[in-house]
């Protein structure tokens, strides 16, 4: 069996989850994951929370709680977002846990025994007031690129330049708002990633023609010339310490600690559940493991150049096959932020719409080639011209049809043929494409087929007019409803991977005739199960409920509003 290893990245533990994160890394990665399981396939979805870093220190001190208590908090609130959402990790784990530092320490380790890791000496802001060193966002001060007086000490948010915080002009502690700073030498530990550039670009060569336009080519312009060094280390009071007598109280960098979370929580899973395998020889160095990084396209560099390097120096993992990252997502064309207040409650979203509907919506809006825009509007067209008109509306008409008209169920024999008719034929060849499309990481594109074979289903059914039919002879009447019965378990299987409970709610109907393996079968275009499947003949038992809720213009203008008044 085919095994799959799939990364979401490690959301920090550092504020409330928007659509941008959802439909970014997450819903791709959890409907990869739901499509390889359907193929049959042997799936670890690994996530996380991110939990150390300069943003969470200052974000805690604020609210006056400790790091601990501030990250379990977030923590905590993810999970219950993702499980809204429907996106089921194996294992969604913390950073700050024990067996995660264990990971790291390994790690760290097995890299300075190979060379890869040096100190240098380098000029670093002090707080001669609350007596920190002041890192990254630790301090702020005027950008000398661009003039922008909140330019903070790792980039400037206003021209992006990457910023060395000791040239900043009149530099401010962001712990206590102090002026009183000077410069000190401080020793930090570096990844001398420029060590590994030979064998780095051996492997990043063998991407070209499989990553995306938008990831291999801006990748091989930022290594072709060289890697640069970079410093793993800080001082704080707040990660991991650096495993080394010489250097107490230092801590690793949140980003050398991050991405080997993948690692460590892949392995507190198998603790957890039971699992017998090993999480290195059987997964993370097994190159029959495809692993796949879905990443937001911030997150590059760390996913194509760093962990690849840390993973393959150390000898810990294999590196990436795939990093599918994808743009940004914005709301009316501006970037969410919440401190401005443009910004969307997911949760509060969730109660008015639902998971299917937003989950919809969102796959339609994966940034897979360039950014996209969320709108209220476009949810409503979207929900209602599409998932209700298309796929509840042909569910609906069939089932409502079979109850009425064959309340005792319907024989075997209607059901024959459907496979090798010419509908059958075109759904066979129109679920290999699907099936290659989500293969190759094209998920919106996936969702567009499974839509279109709705809409064969449906026109299927209006072209037969079963109620005309029916007044003529109410057997070929039956034909058109078996054969629409029969789309509608294929479509139901489709959507296990993209709307789980929009395919829960239509397989409910079926699941007294079809096995898991059957389902398999189809899901990849094998219909020669149908024969099985309904070789007893079938019935629609239960009640036959509306599956797509239309969204009213109501809703939709007060949310208008809602955004307006920002
Ligand atoms: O950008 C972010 O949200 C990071 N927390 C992603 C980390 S991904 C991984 F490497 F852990
Ligand atoms: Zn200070």
């Amino acid at each position: 069996m085919k095994k799959y290893l799939i990364t979401s990245a490690l959301p920090y533990a550092n504020g409330p989850l928007h659509f941008g994160h959802l439909s970014g890394a997450y819903l791709p990665a959890d409907i990869y994951a739901r499509h390889r399981r359907n193929q049959g396939g042997d799936v670890v979805y690994i996530s996380g929370s991110d939990e150390h870093g300069v943003a969470i220190m200052l974000n805690a001190k604020k609210a006056g709680i400790d790091y601990k208590k501030y990250v379990d908090g977030w923590h905590q609130e993810h999970k219950e977002i993702f499980k809204a959402y429907g996106v089921e990790f194996d294992f969604f784990g913390q950073t700050s846990a024990e067996y995660h530092e264990e990971e790291v320490v390994k790690w760290f380790h097995e890299l300075n025994a190979k060379g890869l890791i040096e100190t240098k000496i380098n000029p670093q802001l002090y707080c001669n007031d609350c007596h920190n060193h002041l890192p990254d966002r630790f301090v702020e001060g005027t950008c000398y690129k661009c003039g922008y007086e909140q330019a903070r000490g790792d980039e400037c948010p206003n021209c992006g330049e990457l910023i060395e915080s000791t040239q900043l002009k009149n530099p401010v502690c962001k712990i206590c708002e102090s002026r009183n700073i000077s410069e000190e030498q401080v020793t930090q530990y570096y990844l001398m990633l420029s060590k590994f550039h030979k064998e780095y670009r051996e492997w990043f060569s063998t991407k070209k023609d499989l990553w995306r336009k938008t990831v291999y080519p801006y990748v091989n312009s930022l290594t072709e010339e060289s890697l640069h060094d970079r410093a793993i280390t800080r001082d704080l009071d707040w990660g991991i310490d650096v495993p080394l007598a010489e250097a107490k109280g230092k801590k690793l960098y949140v980003w050398f600690d991050a991405p080997i979370g993948y690692v460590s929580n892949t392995k507190q899973f198998f603790k957890e559940s039971g699992r017998s395998e090993d999480y290195l020889l059987d997964w993370w160095q097994n190159k029959d493991v495809e692993l796949s990084h879905f990443i937001g396209k911030d997150n590059i560099i760390f996913h194509t150049i760093i962990f690849p390097v840390m993973s393959m120096a150390s000898g810990q993992a294999k590196p990436a096959d795939e990093v599918p990252a994808n743009q940004y997502v914005n709301l009316e064309g501006k970037q969410f932020s919440k401190s401005t207040g443009w910004y969307v409650d997911a949760k509060k979203a969730l109660d008015d719409f639902g998971q299917n509907a937003l989950r919809y919506y969102l796959i339609s809006l994966i940034p897979e080639n360039s950014d996209s825009s969320f709108t209220w509007d476009q949810l409503q067209v979207k929900v209602n011209n599409e998932l209700a008109n298309n796929i509840g509306n042909f569910m609906n008409r069939c089932f409502k049809f079979f109850q009425k008209n064959w309340a005792e169920g319907m024989d075997a024999e209607l059901f024959d043929g459907f496979a090798k008719s010419s509908y059958g034929e075109k759904l066979t060849v129109d679920l290999k494409a699907f099936n290659e499309s989500v293969d190759g990481f094209h998920i919106k594109k996936g969702l567009e087929q499974i839509m279109a074979m709705g809409f064969d289903a449906n026109n299927y059914f209006s072209d037969q007019a079963p109620w005309a039919q029916i007044k003529a002879d109410k057997n070929e009447a039956a034909k058109t409803i078996a054969f629409s019965t029969q789309y509608a378990l294929v479509l139901g299987v489709l959507f296990s991977s993209y709307l789980p409970d929009l395919s829960q709610s239509i397989l409910k109907y079926f699941d007294a005739v079809v096995s898991s393996e059957q389902k398999s079968a189809l899901y990849q275009g094998d219909l020669s199960v149908l024969k099985d499947i309904f070789a007893k003949g079938f019935n629609v038992e239960g009640s036959v409920d509306a599956l797509v809720p239309k969204i009213d213009d109501k809703v939709i203008k007060a949310l208008n509003e809602d955004l307006k008044t920002i």
